[in-house]
């Protein structure tokens, strides 16, 4: 029997309390303590999950011995989170967008690559086994030459007037709908082709909120002569859960895939792969991997246990601080290119 793995979570909200549950009951893996600001939520955690508390970071990477840390703070925190862990040389699995500009994310990749410790950000879609499967059929040709595609995001984040409050509201502290949401379009974009070279005719625009977009359009191009659309939208009631649904057009067939299922449309039929020449309909039971339990969707456990296998076995990680860093210049573009629309616009 080894040595159960130990880690800290920095940040216990939404994502810090579904990590926890995940990662505590991993086979050879124990959750030491949490930092978290809140008293509710840490006396909550103490009490209910018998697990150590620490009211800020510091605290818990001076007193626990620990292999790795999950970071799920809100991202403008990052940074200094994130310098304090690679002092103490840790293992990092990091809440996406991970930071803020493409600047820190290649300072935070090259560092932690050169310390050789394992780097892993919470695109969580690739680890959803639709994306996965449909991502190596298009690599296999399936569709012949990829020509255009469509990546889309709805989730009923933002519903009403909120006001300021929160750190979603604003961009110092990574809200809006671009680095909340439309950064899982970005990155199923990147996982399927590879980040695009350049971006134009983007629109950021709000519903409710005041200071961020709640609605995001973009073209994406590459200089293949590939190119795709974006839409993003987290004031969308009509959708429960965020959804992310994306589509391929290829030179053979086209490909409509979503968290769920896929639709697929062949010129002709594929054996290798069972689908016949017209519609063919796949459902996530037909491909799913195992996992040992189930919690917020099988991807949200494989993640954490790639996490765990990347350090105990050194299995390639899927999704690298250098990835994400890559997504934030495409961020980076999607900003620039409305506020220059903005400027030529007004000054028309
Ligand atoms: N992958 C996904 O599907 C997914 C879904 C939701 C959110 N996220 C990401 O997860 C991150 C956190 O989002 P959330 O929804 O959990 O937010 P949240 O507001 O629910 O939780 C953030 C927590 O961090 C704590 N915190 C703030 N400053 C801290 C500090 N300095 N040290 C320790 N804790 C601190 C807060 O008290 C709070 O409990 C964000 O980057 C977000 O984009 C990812």
């Amino acid at each position: 029997m080894t040595t159960p793995l130990k880690l800290g979570i920095i940040g216990a909200g939404r994502m810090g309390i579904t990590h926890f549950s995940i990662a505590n009951a991993l086979d050879g893996v124990s959750v030491a303590s949490v930092a978290d600001p809140s008293k509710l939520i840490t006396t909550m955690l103490g009490k209910y999950a018998k697990v150590g508390t620490y009211k800020d970071y510091k605290g818990l990477l001076k007193g626990e011995e620990l292999d790795g840390v999950l970071v799920c703070t809100p991202p403008a925190f990052n940074p200094e989170i994130l310098d304090a862990v690679l002092e103490r040389r840790l293992h990092v699995f990091c809440e996406k967008p991970f930071v803020l500009n493409a600047a820190d994310g290649a300072r935070f990749a090259s560092a932690y690559d050169q310390a050789g410790l394992v780097n892993q950000v919470g695109y969580v879609n690739r680890w959803n086994d639709m994306f996965t499967h449909t991502r190596q059929l298009v690599e296999d040709g399936l569709i012949g030459a990829p020509l255009r595609f469509r990546s889309e995001m709805f989730s009923p984040t933002i519903i009403r007037d909120v006001g300021d409050a929160g750190w979603r509201a604003s961009h110092a502290n990574g809200g809006g709908a671009v680095f909340e949401m439309a950064s899982h379009a970005i990155d199923l974009i990147a996982y399927f082709f590879g980040a695009p070279d350049r971006v134009g005719g983007t629109s950021l625009s709000k519903v409710y909120s005041k200071q961020v977009e709640d609605i995001v359009s973009t073209s994406l191009f590459y200089d293949s002569g590939l190119a795709g659309t974006m839409y993003v939208n987290w004031s969308d009631a009509s959708f429960r859960k965020p959804t992310n649904k994306f589509e391929v057009f290829g030179s053979e067939g086209k490909l409509q895939v979503d968290q769920h299922g896929a639709k697929i449309h062949l010129k002709e039929a594929n054996e290798k792969h069972g689908l016949k020449e017209g519609w063919n309909q796949l459902y996530i039971t037909d491909v799913h991997s195992s996992v040992p339990f189930y919690v917020r969707g099988i991807e949200y456990t494989a993640q954490l246990a790639d996490f765990v296998a990347s350090i105990r076995e050194g299995k390639p990680v899927r999704c690298t601080f250098a990835d994400a860093a890559a997504n934030l210049r495409v961020i980076e573009q999607l900003f620039a290119d409305d506020a220059a629309i903005r400027r030529a616009g007004a000054a028309a």
